[in-house]
């Protein structure tokens, strides 16, 4: 089975106060966890090491960053390179998400070379995908996805491809408790992996965890994540209540 992930991203959220409360109250519960579950904390730069130190020894248990540059060093007031995160020993980074496209203008092509670099440096992607409200309204949501993935990930090879990480987040659904339906979310998950299996085979298409993002909550994580093609999710607010984000990661497929 491909690897099954509930990923927490925080966003701009909580005082470290309030982030080590968070996870010292989620590492009291117990988590049905086996070697194909992933839990993952994209928490806010400043609080990498203190998380990861709280985390340490834990298996399959990691930290995130939420962006890095697409710029290998330099010049770049308030920038984070990926070279800075994997000299903290980070193993994952969120890319693409629809905030950043939206507030800080990131094109697919940005992206490309944000993966590029984020790889070169031992970096996996949560690479972030997803349709806005009148592109669903329209109903042209698979060539619009299509070509977020095509414009930004279809340079790599297949062994890169090899169990990437993709969170389908559909931008009407984000934050605004509208939940895309159990059925929506398969859809375009199946759709994804299709956009995949064309262009690398089923091996690689197989390989690849793709999260749902958008919304979810305890109450509706074990049934969007009962579905055959969606391998967890990518939750904002519901990653902030420590009862929630423990409900979301039992309810991953076994
Ligand atoms: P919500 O879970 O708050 O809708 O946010 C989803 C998201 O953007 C996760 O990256």
């Amino acid at each position: 089975m491909r690897k099954q992930i509930a990923a927490a991203n925080w966003k701009m959220n909580l005082s470290l106060q309030q982030a080590e409360e968070l996870i010292k109250a989620l590492l009291e519960t117990n988590h049905e966890l086996n070697t194909q579950h992933l839990a993952v904390f994209a928490v806010p730069f400043p609080y990498i090491i203190p998380v990861k130190q709280l985390l340490n020894g834990r298996q399959n248990v990691f930290v995130a960053a939420q962006n890095c540059s697409a710029n290998k060093n330099g010049a770049y007031t308030g920038e984070t390179s990926a070279e800075m995160l994997q000299s903290l020993a980070l193993k994952y980074v969120v890319l693409g998400h629809s905030e950043r496209r939206e507030y800080n203008h990131e094109t697919n092509e940005e992206l490309a070379k944000k993966v590029d670099i984020a790889m070169a440096h031992q970096l996996h992607p949560i690479f972030c995908c997803g349709e806005p409200l009148q592109i669903r309204e329209a109903g042209t949501q698979n060539s619009y996805v299509e070509q977020q993935l095509k414009e930004s990930l279809f340079h790599l090879s297949a062994e890169q491809l090899t169990g990437f990480i993709i969170a389908y987040e559909p931008i009407w659904a984000i934050g605004t408790g509208k939940t895309a339906s159990s059925e929506q979310a398969q859809e375009m998950h199946a759709h994804i992996r299709n956009v995949f299996e064309k262009q690398y085979g089923k091996a690689v298409a197989d390989s690849i965890s793709i999260l749902y993002g958008g919304s979810v909550k305890a109450a509706n994580a074990v049934e969007i994540f009962g579905q055959p093609d969606v391998d967890g999710g990518l939750v904002g607010g519901a990653s902030l209540v420590a009862t929630e984000f423990s409900a979301i990661i039992n309810s991953l497929k076994k």
